[in-house]
């Protein structure tokens, strides 16, 4: 999605726009520009594609100089990736950038047309940088509280006015901003924190319609009305390593290896005394609730289908789980003692925000999963359980993935426990099993050479299936996301007894089939599937438990998981399945960290 940074300080704010931008390049972008005060004037520069053209372009033509400025990384929404389309955007005498989606824009573009005004642009950004303008006197804060009011829609935007060079405007509605405190003499606007870690790690969150008036010296924060604000310093807890590839070739491997110490410092702090103990008094929340409905996009939705299998099974509470973009358009029947489960590891995604609002206006309670501290789900919820990933840069999920099944399993022992579905052992059984298993994940990591030697006989492929049943249908949803994101091989998981139905008519010879044989009870059914497959030819990838006997004819190759309870199964199958689509991706020469048309934080609808 698109990424916005604003500098303004003693710096030539070109070097650091580009700087801060580069570090939100992982969210996914088509063009780039950037608008800088150059002796009292603006100056913009844009250009299609990476970050490097619009380097390069200025390295030809002379870069800006200034030390007021604001950048742009942008994903098409409306009008195609172009050089015209890319932001800032401009009036006669204002220029912005704009993450979010101005919903009403044909209307705010005709009227402005009347006024005179002609566009450039196919955006509906252009409309409000050309309606701030047309109300822009020689007061800002007056020009944006007229033009914000007749705007629908969400944004984010970083404005600079003519007459004021040394100052730059931050206001936000729906989508997120936030003001980065410099150590003295320099401030900052970014959408993201890893734009500005370099330079500081202390920030103010931007509410609702709040405007930041930013200068070298300090950050005044009001409504638009020019009521003063008092802001709470946030400080970021993400160091700067975090947001770099520490020597691996891509953030998504360097991510997928972080997995052990994620899921510890998701858990480690909640398991006290031999026992799971959620902050803010969840616990009476879950004992309470009748049903839970778990809502989500993309990779954090399969991490609600594993949640589903695990809770029904360990406490008996049924479990709904939904995609957010068709839960907020379906009416769907919400009672008052059921519990909203919204899981998102950005806490940005518009649709999950949708959903978690849709939830509260009908009073129901809400607790969010989230990864990003102080992102609007976790603001937004009654109850946040974090997952401790750090950031995640690489567009493809993974480890924020493990972290989120860290917390189903968490949620699922707990409300067994509480709903005198699991006794004591059992339940003590489950949470020791839960804390071996980063040491399996790190066995599992230790085996990344041999699955990039197993990718070889896979690359090729032009489709993929992933079949598994219970908890391995669960996962191998994921597993098959995964890999057509990134290496842009179609793939589709199938609950493995539903296959005779109808798609075996695309089993043929050579076709790959991952199989997931992790579930002993329903081992032989699914071996029997297997045989159905490998009699049409297919070329099979078993993922089974170590000791599980294979006879030599039913798969061409086999992973072996650590001995474990089948329960657990997810938490080390996805490993090998997020290594397996990592290398073929890397192996066909895809774009691993940003595949293309992809965005990190999704942001629209
Ligand atoms: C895929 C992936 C996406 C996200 C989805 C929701 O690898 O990352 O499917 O899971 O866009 O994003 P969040 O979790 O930020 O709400």
């Amino acid at each position: 999605m698109c990424g916005i940074v604003g500098y303004v300080g003693r710096e030539n704010c070109t070097d650091v726009l580009i700087d801060a931008l580069s570090k939100l390049e992982y969210r996914g972008y088509d063009s780039a520009g950037i608008a800088v005060f150059e002796n009292g004037k603006i100056r913009v520069e844009k250009a299609k594609g990476r970050l490097q053209n619009l380097d390069e372009k200025m390295n030809l033509e002379g870069r800006p100089f200034g030390n007021c400025g604001i950048g742009h990384t942008r994903w098409a929404t409306h009008g195609e990736p172009s050089h015209i389309n890319s932001h800032p955007h401009s009036g006669r005498r204002v220029t912005l950038v704009h993450n979010g989606i101005i919903e009403n824009y044909m209307e705010l573009k005709a009227f402005l047309e009347g006024k005179g005004y002609h566009f450039e642009s196919q955006t509906d950004t252009e409309t409000v940088a050309k309606l701030i303008d047309y109300y822009y006197q020689d007061d800002p804060l007056e020009a944006l509280n007229k033009a914000l009011p007749q705007v629908r829609g969400a944004y984010a935007l970083a404005i600079l006015f003519e007459g004021f060079p040394d100052r730059l405007y931050a206001v936000r509605k729906e989508s997120p901003l936030i003001v980065g405190l410099g150590c003295g003499g320099e401030n900052f606007v970014a959408s993201d924190i890893p734009a500005i870690l370099k330079y500081t790690n202390r920030y103010y969150l931007l509410e609702q319609d709040e405007v930041a008036l930013v200068t070298a010296g300090q950050v005044v924060v009001t409504d638009l009305a020019g009521n003063p604000i008092e802001k709470q310093e946030q400080v970021a807890d993400w160091d700067i390593d975090a947001a770099e590839k520490g020597g691996f070739a891509h953030f998504m491997l360097k991510e997928i290896h972080e997995q052990p110490k994620a899921f510890r410092n998701t858990i480690s702090p909640r398991i006290r005394d031999g026992a799971i103990q959620f902050e803010n008094g969840l616990d009476d929340v879950l004992r309470a609730a009748k049903r839970l409905h778990v809502v989500a996009c993309g990779t954090a939705m399969h991490a609600g289908i594993v949640g589903k299998y695990l809770i029904e099974s360990l406490a008996r509470v049924p479990v709904d789980v939904d995609l957010a973009s068709e839960f907020r358009y379906r009416n769907p029947i919400l009672e008052k003692e059921d519990l909203a489960v919204i899981i998102s590891q950005s806490g940005e995604t518009a649709d999950t925000l949708a959903a978690l609002r849709l939830a509260k206006s009908q009073g129901i309670r809400t607790l969010a999963i989230v990864n990003v501290v102080g992102s609007s789900i976790a603001r937004e919820a009654d109850y946040v359980l974090y997952t401790w990933a750090g950031p995640e840069i690489a567009v493809a999920s993974t480890k924020a993935y493990t972290v989120q099944l860290a917390v189903m399993y968490l949620l699922a022992f707990q409300l067994g426990r509480l709903r005198g579905q699991l006794d004591e052992a059992a339940y003590a059984n489950y949470l020791t099993e839960l804390m071996q298993t980063p040491e399996k994940i790190e066995k599992l990591l230790s085996q990344s050479g041999a699955i990039a030697n197993l990718a070889v006989d896979y690359r090729e492929a032009q489709n993929m299936f992933f079949i598994g049943r219970g908890l391995d249908y669960a996962l191998s949803q994921e597993g098959s996301l995964k890999l057509k994101e990134i290496s842009y091989i179609y793939s589709e998981a199938y609950a493995a007894g539903e296959l005779k139905h109808g798609t075996i008519s695309l089993i043929v010879e050579g076709i790959p089939v991952v199989a997931l044989a992790t579930q002993r009870d329903l081992l032989e059914k699914m071996i029997s599937n297997v045989r159905e497959v490998r009699a049409r030819g297919a070329k099979v990838l078993l993922f089974c438990f170590e000791g599980t006997q294979v006879s030599a004819d039913l798969a061409n190759h086999v992973i072996y998981l650590p001995q474990g309870s089948d329960l657990f199964a997810p938490l080390l199958s996805i490993v090998p399945l997020q290594l397996f689509a990592y290398h073929i991706a890397e192996q066909r020469g895809c774009d691993v960290d940003k595949p293309r048309n992809l965005a990190k934080s999704v942001t629209v609808e």
